[in-house]
């Protein structure tokens, strides 16, 4: 079963754990690999699979846009539904304070991470950056 739980500042011991976990194993995800990139965000998300943590996933607001940052599953919890999870709360969580997209960057080449982000909506953007893709998931608004 999956659980997702929004951390408090009380949190940020189990954050950083993770975070620093992440950035170990997938360093060429996150443009940020220094320990200080360990911090709590505006948003942050954890998913426990069968009350174990199975991935995290961070968000800030930007005028009327948010952004999608950190996200990760551990490697044992790929492909069970916790990285759909995981970007459902955050569209949750961007749709409810009211921004009109969502944004993220991932490496170009990352395809697992797209394939996932393009399930929920995100649209690729054309850029001349060839090492980084800027996807983009328009809000929906009544
Ligand atoms: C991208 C990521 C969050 C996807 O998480 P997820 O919950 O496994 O997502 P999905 O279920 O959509 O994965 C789809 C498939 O790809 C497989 N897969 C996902 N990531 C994989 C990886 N890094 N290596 C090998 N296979 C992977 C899954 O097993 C699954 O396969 P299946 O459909 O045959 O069962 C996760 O792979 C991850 O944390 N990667 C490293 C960090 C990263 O790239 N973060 C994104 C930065 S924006």
């Amino acid at each position: 079963m999956i659980v997702v739980r929004e951390l408090s500042g009380n949190d940020w011991a189990e954050w950083r754990e993770l975070r620093l976990a992440a950035l170990r194993e997938a360093p060429d995800a996150f443009s940020s690999t220094v320990p200080g990139g360990a911090r709590l965000s505006e948003v942050n998300v954890l998913a426990d699979l069968d009350a174990t943590p199975a991935g995290m996933v961070s968000g800030h607001l930007s005028g009327d846009s948010a952004e999608l940052l950190s996200m990760w599953v551990t490697p044992d919890a790929r492909g069970r539904g916790v990285g759909d999870a995981l970007v459902q709360a955050m569209v949750r969580w961007s749709e409810g304070r009211g921004a009109g997209r969502l944004e993220l960057r991932i490496a170009a080449g990352n395809q697992h991470a797209k394939a996932l982000y393009e399930r929920h909506g995100f649209v690729p953007q054309p850029s001349s950056d060839s090492d980084e893709l800027e996807m983009i998931r328009q809000s929906r608004r009544e």
